[in-house]
């Protein structure tokens, strides 16, 4: 199967960090789709299931179905969202016959699977005739922890690979390739405020994901040198609270 597995292990994890700002773009993403009632939606890389949960909340669906390739992701997701069904399975091979959603949404998963134009294939695939897949990524220049990759690189740390999918366009490329029309895109800002840089310090490394790996690879000088050089990044003055603020396409379009 392709995926993280390295990374996307601990639920926990992943809802303490990354989830708070996944939340926010889930409750800007499923309502911009224009979903009608009753639909059957198909969450693709659920993970711990804030789309489904979002879906849940906002979309009045007919039935919520969502897809991952961690086990662990999944358990959290049936305990976060307990009117929903999730499967283990591969974005490049959706186990799903033609037509069987009204609406397919993939939020910050195409990044990470080798081959992206497979993966949305498969959404149109399985996307009914009519029906909308909804795509979202982060933006290339003000990606979550951008802070931390740019102190990384000024400190002579190497280590981050550039996401292949950078902006709307990429997004909007990928729907148009898989046969799909009237694509639309559109950015949105997302804000999680911490109570001070130790905390979000923290939940940056707590995300048990690349940072922490890459951070944890580092000699001790280097890891003192990028804490500090992200520090007045984030920080506008000690004490202060952090919000940190990041940026994701979301793109979507017609099958
Ligand atoms: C950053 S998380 C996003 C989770 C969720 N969509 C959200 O918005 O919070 C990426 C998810 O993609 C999943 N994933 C990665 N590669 C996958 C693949 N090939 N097939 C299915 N899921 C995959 C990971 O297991 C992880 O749960």
């Amino acid at each position: 199967m392709t995926t993280e597995s390295r990374f996307y292990r601990d639920a926990e994890a992943y809802d303490s960090s990354t989830a708070r700002w996944s939340e926010q773009l889930a409750r800007e993403l499923v309502p911009w789709l224009g979903v009608r009632r009753d639909a059957r939606w198909l969450d693709v890389g659920c993970g711990t299931g804030v789309v489904s949960d979002a879906i849940m909340d906002l979309a009045w669906p007919g039935a919520v179905t969502g897809i991952d390739a961690s086990e662990p992701y999944l358990e959290a997701a049936r305990r976060k969202v307990p009117g929903a069904r999730f499967e283990l399975g591969d974005a490049t091979a959706l186990p799903f016959p033609d037509g069987s959603f009204e609406a397919v949404v993939c939020s910050l998963m195409l990044a990470l699977v080798p081959d992206p134009a497979a993966a949305v294939g498969q959404m149109a695939r399985v996307a009914a005739p009519g029906g909308v897949v909804g795509l979202a990524a982060w933006d290339g220049e003000n990606y979550l922890q951008h802070e931390y990759w740019e102190a990384a690189q000024e400190v002579g740390a190497q280590g981050r690979e550039p996401d292949p999918i950078a902006g709307g366009e990429d997004l909007v490329r990928l729907l148009g390739s898989a046969g799909l029309r009237e694509a639309q895109t559109r950015l949105i800002q997302l804000t999680v405020t911490f109570d001070g840089f130790d905390d979000y310090w923290q939940t940056l490394l707590g995300r048990k994901g690349h940072i922490t790996a890459h951070f944890e690879s580092q000699p001790p000088a280097r890891q003192a040198a990028i804490r500090e050089t992200v520090r007045p990044r984030v920080e506008r003055k000690p004490g202060a609270k952090v919000p940190v603020v990041a940026s994701a396409w979301v793109a979507k379009a017609r099958r």
